[in-house]
């Protein structure tokens, strides 16, 4: 009773939401009608049926096409907006939100548009809900270092709305080498750097997440475990791991939520933190993954504080914001 009621109610930073992953299928649905976009289900429920993922491919693939109905600043908007109403239900305080510009400048939507109605919700959250958030955009890994130095190209305009870069999509065969130029350049623009590595792939990934791309911190990072140099590296280091259990028993990364490797990576000394990655599509945000995995591992309330703790150290928000819930 006192551990699921600390868990709902103690304050979250959110380090790895990817909001496109937060579209839920009624807000797809009147995206798609406002916009007059057709879309492959005719209903909802039909939408929700297809929901069944087996590997992390088979979730962008519908990821992707739910994307397709944002077209418009106040689209982007609505989006995140309606993101950060839940996320501030789950006691979210700060958020450090992955977008997809990719995604989106593929079918025509300029970068302005994306950036404008993430922002204008960005800065509404903190009047309407007290939340700190901010930006992250990330660069689709399946697609070449020409296409990502272009995407930056498109942003440097909007820098100073943005905190930093990240590394998404499909992970394997795409390590973290082929944008080390790119990120290269982004550290020299003064963004922060993270990338996913080590959700489905080997930890060399990580490896080179770390040492190639200097990443801040590891999203995902799970199979960091079939390495100990590395966990004891990532432990010494205190470098962040923004975890997602949800998302990894819906992607089978793991069979069962029970069978995750949360306790092993937090009894290593790792910065582990709790995280939603794509709630709409891997069925709860913040409060649903801190319950369930709660109930299902066995966790204590001291694990709470810690990745509590974890995610403010972790965060990129500033000492003074840091400072207030740490
Ligand atoms: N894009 C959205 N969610 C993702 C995930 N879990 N891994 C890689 N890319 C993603
Ligand atoms: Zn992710």
């Amino acid at each position: 009773e006192r551990l699921p009621e600390l868990l709902r109610s103690m304050p979250k930073a959110e380090l790895h939401i990817h909001i496109e992953g937060s579209l839920e299928p009624e807000l797809i649905f009147a995206l798609a009608a406002r916009n007059g976009v057709a879309l492959p289900y005719p209903d909802v429920d039909s939408l929700r049926r297809a929901y069944a993922f087996t590997n992390l491919q088979s979730f962008l693939d519908i990821y992707y096409a739910g994307a397709s109905v944002l077209l418009r600043e106040q689209d982007f908007y609505d989006m995140a907006q309606a993101y950060f109403r839940r996320a501030a239900a789950d006691k979210v305080v700060c958020a450090e939100i992955f977008f997809d510009p990719q995604t989106h400048t593929a079918r025509g939507v300029a970068m302005q548009v994306v950036i404008d109605g993430l922002h204008r919700a960005c800065v509404d959250a903190k009047k309407d809900f007290g939340i700190d958030a901010s930006l992250i955009l990330c660069f689709l890994r399946h697609l070449s270092e020409e296409d990502a130095f272009a995407t930056l190209e498109a942003a440097k305009p909007y820098l100073d709305r943005i905190i930093g870069v990240g590394l998404d999509s499909s992970e394997l065969g795409h390590p973290p080498e082929k944008f080390a130029r790119v990120f290269a350049q982004c550290r020299e623009l003064g963004l922060h750097v993270v990338a996913h590595a080590g959700e489905e792939g080997p930890p060399a990934y990580i490896h080179a997440a770390l040492d190639v791309l200097h990443a801040e911190r590891i999203d995902h990072g799970v199979q960091a475990i079939h390495d100990p140099a590395l966990m004891d590296r990532l432990a010494r280091e205190r470098i962040p791991l923004t975890v997602c259990p949800l998302s990894n028993q819906k992607l089978c990364v793991f069979p069962n939520l029970a069978d995750h490797n949360i306790g092993a990576l937090l009894a290593a000394g790792l910065a582990v933190t709790i995280n939603s990655d794509d709630p709409a599509y891997f069925g709860g945000y913040m409060n649903d993954n801190f319950l369930q995995t709660f109930a299902a591992t066995g966790l204590d309330s001291d694990a709470a504080y810690q990745l509590s703790r974890n995610a403010f150290e972790g965060s990129f928000a500033d000492a003074a914001t840091k400072q207030r819930y740490i």
